[in-house]
């Protein structure tokens, strides 16, 4: 079943519901011109909203919170007018319906969703290290609040630490963790279902997958559950960003086989940096095309610089982070994300930078521009 809602005024609504409600796989979640309805309605990343495009002219000021709505939006319009063409763009829309037509083009354009097919790019992106406390979790949960601030499409956190924190980072603890997604999943849940239950970060298109607060229970995740999870997530979201656990186990290699870019963090440590110019061996060997350095507090002064970790991995650091001082430590006792608190704060600002190249790199650099949330401390 494809959920559509319809923003649009009276003539178009009628011409769009005469439609849509006679498709046994649809079901009008929502029609109206109401710009309040549309923004408390809960749209999950795959549902579809169509807008007509007079009503956006309308409502100029809330283009921006349109664009940021995580659903799939159709904009009818006017396909040969350059300003249309232009609001598409910014709503980040998938296609411009010709309004004069429009009742009878659009089931065409939408029946690839009802039955699924259509190909959404997705990419997941893994931040790992051979060793713990070099800042994987710190570097995973700001980098992707900071890119659902960047992109219009969803993006997934998923902590696959058993004794992951990312829960307890947050002021407001998601509560469904990956044990139960299995949990659910293993007992019969459709995936659709256990995909609907995740928590989501509405404002930013943030869905955040935390560990179970039970290390215990977190023994039953096997490497088939780590791909089942990943490749679920996939379908409704653009990026997908896995907080690792250090070593590499059974779990740790499905993840990474499941991975599109693997971002290995290291410190300019001396021991720390052996450890994992071994794991480096192995990774270079399984996933040589997927792997970048990031190398995290840069200027601690340590003596070792960026050359000599590159020498040392073998490969070029990608990405420099540096120390953001106490600044990570209080944010994240307060369960505020750094990239959300302090936007300055020098390993803010080179998350951020980390964050734009992996959104540039997968959409261009013409991509909708949205209005950064960031500046706010509500989420
Ligand atoms: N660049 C940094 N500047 C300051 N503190 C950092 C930085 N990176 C990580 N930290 C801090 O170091 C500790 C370990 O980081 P964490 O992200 O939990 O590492 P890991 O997930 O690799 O075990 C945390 O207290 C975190 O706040
Ligand atoms: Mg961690």
């Amino acid at each position: 079943m494809l959920n559509v809602g319809v923003f649009a005024y009276a003539p178009m609504k009628s011409i769009l519901m005469g439609t849509l409600m006679s498709q046994p796989d649809i079901y009008l979640s929502i029609c109206t011109s109401n710009v309040r309805e549309v923004f408390s309605h809960p749209f999950g990343p795959s549902d579809i909203l169509i807008v007509e495009d007079q009503l956006l002219k309308d409502n100029q000021s809330v283009q921006s919170t349109f664009a940021r709505l995580t659903c799939r939006k159709f904009l009818i319009g006017i396909t040969h007018d350059l300003a249309c063409a232009r609001r598409a763009i910014s709503l980040g829309a998938v296609d411009v319906v010709e309004e004069a037509t429009a009742g009878q083009e659009i089931m065409a354009l939408l029946e690839p969703y009802v039955r699924n097919e259509v190909d959404r790019p997705s990419e997941v992106i893994a931040v790992y290290s051979a060793k713990g406390g070099v800042g994987k979790t710190t570097l995973a949960l700001n980098l992707a609040w900071a890119m659902a601030d960047m992109t219009s499409h969803p993006v997934a956190l998923l902590d696959m630490d058993i004794f992951g924190d990312i829960g307890s980072m947050l002021l407001e603890r998601p509560p469904i963790s990956i044990v139960d997604v299995i949990q659910g999943l293993e007992n019969g849940m459709s995936e659709d279902k256990a995909l609907q239950s995740l928590f989501m970060s509405k404002k930013l298109g943030l869905t955040i997958v935390p560990a179970s607060t039970n290390p215990q229970q977190a023994e039953i995740i096997r490497r088939d559950h780590i791909s089942q999870v990943i490749n679920m997530v996939k379908t409704t979201h653009a990026y997908v960003i896995l907080d690792l656990p250090a070593g590499l186990t059974e779990n740790n290699l499905a993840a990474l086989d499941a991975a599109d870019q693997i971002v290995v963090v290291a410190l300019p440590e001396q021991v720390s940096l052996k450890t994992v110019a071994r794991s480096m061996e192995i990774l270079e060997r399984l996933y040589a095309e997927r792997l970048t350095i990031a190398l995290n507090r840069t200027d601690s002064g340590t003596g070792i610089t960026s050359d000599d970790v590159g020498r040392m991995l073998g490969r070029p650091v990608s990405f420099s982070l540096a120390s953001g001082g106490v600044a990570p430590v209080k944010y994240s006792n307060q369960g505020i994300p750094l990239v959300q608190a302090d936007r300055k704060n020098a390993l803010s600002v080179d998350i951020l930078r980390m964050a734009n190249y992996f959104v540039t790199e997968s959409e261009g650099l013409h991509r909708p521009r949205l209005k950064p949330v960031l500046h706010s401390t509500k989420s």
